[in-house]
C-alpha cells in the first residue's frame, strides 16, 4: 500500500489516479477531504502532517509514502514524520522538494525544503528526492481573469522557463514509488522547454479558442498580487525565479524523460487539458 500525502492537490490528485490505475491500493491524505471529487478505488483519509502520530492510522500497513509540504513547511517536523513512517513499516520514502532547494541554496523560501531533503537522505528508509521546477498549474491564477475579462496580468512577460505539468510530476511519482530503480537520487522535473508567460498567455487563447489579453505587470505589482495568497518569503522567493532565473533553472532537464521513456508535456498540452478552468471547452 502506498500513501499519497497532499493527496487533494496538484500532484496529488493525478498521482493517485496513477497509482490507482496501476493496481496499487492507496491511502490518499489531506486535512480537508474532497466530497464528491475522488478518485475512485483509493481510500481517504484524513490526517495532518503536523502531528505526525495522527498519521498511524494512514500509515499502518504501507510500504511507500509520498511526502509533499506545502506552503512554507510551518509546524512541520521532518524527523517526526519520518520516524512515524519508519515505525509503521514503511520502506520506501520519495518527497516533493523543489528544483530551487539545489539552485537556490540561500533563498529562505526554501530552507524547510532543504531541511526536509537532509531528513530524508538521514532516515534510514529507501529515498528519492523530485525537485521540480515551476508547474504548469501557476498558471490557474490567470483563470478568473482570462475566463471574466479574457487577459492575463503578469510581470516578466518575456522571461522563459520550462515550467512542467504537475501530470508528468505524479508520473515520475508514481514510477519511483513503486519501483526503487531511481533510489538514492535526486531528479529534477522540468517541461520539454522554456515557455514566456507571454506564450503561456497565448497557448491559452489557443485552448479556449479566444484572444486573451497579455498585461505585463511591476514587479511591485506582482508582488502585491502574490502576498495576497503566499508568504511574503514565498513570494519574494518566486519573483527571483520568474525575474532572474539562473542557467540551472532555464534548463531543460532530461529526467523525465529518463524516468518515463517518453518527452515531457509541453505548456500548450496543459492548457489544452485545463481549457475549462479558463471558460473553454472541457478535456478528456
Ligand atoms: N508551484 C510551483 O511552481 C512549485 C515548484 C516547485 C516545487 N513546488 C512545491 O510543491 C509543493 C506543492 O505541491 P502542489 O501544488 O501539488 O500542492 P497544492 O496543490 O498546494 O496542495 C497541497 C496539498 O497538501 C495538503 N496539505 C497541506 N497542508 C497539509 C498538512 N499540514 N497536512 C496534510 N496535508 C496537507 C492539501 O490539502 P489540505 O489543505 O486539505 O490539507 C493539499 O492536498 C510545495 O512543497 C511547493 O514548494 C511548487
Amino acid at each position: 500500500m502506498i500513501v499519497v500525502t497532499g493527496a487533494t492537490g496538484n500532484v496529488g490528485r493525478p498521482l493517485v489516479r496513477a497509482l490507482v490505475r496501476e493496481g496499487e491500493q492507496v491511502t490518499a491524505v489531506a486535512r480537508r477531504l474532497p466530497g464528491a471529487d475522488r478518485v475512485a478505488g483509493a481510500r481517504y483519509l484524513s490526517a495532518d502532517l503536523a502531528d505526525p502520530e495522527g498519521l498511524a492510522p494512514a500509515l499502518e500497513g504501507a510500504d511507500a509514502l509520498y511526502l509533499l509540504v506545502s506552503g512554507a513547511g510551518e509546524g512541520l517536523d521532518p524527523d517526526r514524520i519520518l520516524k512515524a513512517a519508519a515505525g509503521a513499516g514503511i520502506g520506501r520514502v520519495v518527497l516533493q522538494s523543489s528544483q530551487a532547494a539545489r539552485t537556490r541554496p540561500d533563498s529562505p523560501s526554501h530552507d524547510h525544503l532543504r531541511v526536509f531533503e537532509e531528513a530524508v537522505r538521514g532516515s534510514g528508509l529507501e529515498w528519492t528526492v523530485l525537485r521540480p521546477g515551476g508547474f504548469a498549474s501557476n498558471a490557474f491564477a490567470w483563470a478568473g481573469p482570462v475566463r471574466e475579462r479574457r487577459e492575463v496580468r503578469s510581470p516578466f512577460g518575456d522571461v522563459g522557463l520550462p515550467v512542467v505539468d504537475p501530470v508528468d510530476i505524479a508520473e515520475v511519482a508514481a514510477r519511483v514509488l513503486r519501483d526503487g530503480a531511481h533510489s538514492g537520487r535526486a531528479l529534477e522535473l522540468t517541461g520539454p522547454a522554456a515557455v514566456t508567460p507571454r506564450e503561456r498567455a497565448g497557448a491559452i487563447a489557443d485552448a479556449v479558442g479566444a484572444p486573451v489579453r497579455f498585461v505585463e505587470q511591476t514587479r511591485e505589482e506582482a508582488r502585491a498580487a502574490l502576498l495576497e495568497f503566499m508568504p511574503e518569503v514565498v513570494a519574494d522567493g518566486t519573483l527571483a525565479i520568474l525575474g532572474e532565473p539562473s542557467q540551472d533553472e532555464r534548463r531543460v532537464s532530461p529526467d523525465v524523460e529518463r524516468v518515463l521513456g517518453r518527452a515531457p508535456r509541453a505548456f500548450a498540452e496543459w492548457a489544452r487539458d485545463n481549457a475549462a478552468a479558463f471558460g473553454g471547452p472541457a478535456g478528456d
